[in-house]
C-alpha cells in the first residue's frame, strides 16, 4: 500500500533557464520518502535554509540548483539538503531515528532493487566489511558498514545471488575502491565469475566518484559478479541492483 501511495507522490518541477542559443526547459522530479533516517545522515549534509512558505517546490528548485543534492527534507520552514542517495523503496529507520524529519523526497525514483538483502560470497573479507553489506540498504551515505572489502588474493569477488535470474538493466555502486584497471563486472547463471559474460566492457566513474553500470539491453542472469584476474583487493559499498520495470523513469545526468 505504502508503495502505491509513494508512486503518486511525484512532484515534477520545471525550469526555464537562459541558454546563450534557446530558452532551455529543464524537467526534473522527486519522489517523497520515509522521513526518518539513522545518525550518519548528517555526514551527507550539504546545507540547510529557511524558505518563508516552507514549500516543497522551494526546497525542490533549492536542491536542484546544487549540483549533489539528492535527497531534501522539511522540518518546519526549514529545508535541509542532502548528498546522501535513497530510493523510494526506503524503509526508514523506525521510530525514535534520530533524523526524523516531516517530510523528505529523493532524486533517485527507483523502486525497484532486485538487489536489497539478497544473498552473497565473496573468497576473503577483510577485517568488518563483509560481502553483505553492499546489499543492506536502499540508502547510502559514505557509511563504512554499507562496504565490502577483500583481502588481497587471487582472482579476489564480491557476488551477489539474486536467486533466479532476473532481468537487470543497471547496476549503481556508490562507492567503490583499490579497483585495478582490469575490474571485470559479470552477469549470469554460473557460479564461477569467468563463467558468465561481461556485464558491461564500458564504464566511466560520475564525477561523484560512483559507477552506473547500464548495458544496452537489460541482461537476465542470476549471479552478479565484480571480480579482478589477478592478485589484488577490492572494494564495493552501496550496491543498487535495478531491476527492469522502473529504473529508467528518470535519472540525474549531471555528466553533460
Ligand atoms: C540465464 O538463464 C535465463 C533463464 O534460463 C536465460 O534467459 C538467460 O539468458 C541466462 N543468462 C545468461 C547470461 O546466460
Amino acid at each position: 500500500m505504502r508503495r502505491l501511495r509513494l508512486m503518486v507522490t511525484l512532484i515534477q518541477v520545471a525550469l526555464l533557464s537562459h541558454h546563450p542559443a534557446a530558452a532551455v526547459m529543464t524537467n526534473f522530479r522527486f519522489a517523497q520518502v520515509t522521513p526518518s533516517f539513522p545518525s550518519d545522515l548528517q555526514r551527507c549534509l550539504l546545507m540547510t535554509k529557511t524558505v518563508e512558505d516552507g514549500s516543497v517546490a522551494s526546497c525542490a528548485v533549492a536542491c536542484h540548483s546544487m549540483q549533489s543534492c539528492f535527497l531534501f527534507c522539511i522540518q518546519g520552514t526549514t529545508c535541509h539538503f542532502f548528498r546522501a542517495k535513497v530510493t523510494n523503496g526506503w524503509a526508514g529507520a523506525g521510530t525514535g531515528a534520530p533524523n526524523q524529519f516531516s517530510r523528505c523526497w529523493s532524486l533517485y525514483q527507483y523502486s525497484n532493487d532486485i538487489g536489497l538483502g539478497v544473498s552473497t560470497a565473496s573468497q576473503s573479507v577483510f577485517l568488518t566489511y563483509d560481502h553483505s553489506n553492499p546489499v543492506g540498504k536502499l540508502y547510502s551515505c559514505d557509511d563504512p558498514n554499507s562496504c565490502y572489502e577483500s583481502n588481497i588474493e587471487s582472482n579476489p569477488f564480491w557476488m551477489a545471488d539474486l536467486g533466479s535470474p532476473k532481468s537487470v538493466s543497471e547496476v549503481r555502486i556508490h562507492k567503490y575502491g583499490l579497483f585495478n584497471p582490469v575490474v571485470e563486472f559479470r552477469l549470469g547463471n554460473d557460479t564461477t565469475a569467468a563463467n558468465n559474460p561481461h556485464f558491461v566492457t564500458s564504464f566511466t566513474p560520475t564525477i561523484f566518484g560512483e559507477l552506473f553500470l547500464k548495458p544496452p539491453t537489460p541482461v537476465i542472469g542470476r549471479y552478479f559478479f565484480v571480480t579482478e584476474n589477478l592478485v589484488s583487493d577490492i572494494r564495493v559499498c552501496d550496491v543498487w541492483i535495478l531491476g527492469v520495470q522502473d529504473s529508467d523513469i528518470w535519472k540525474p545526468n549531471w555528466n553533460n
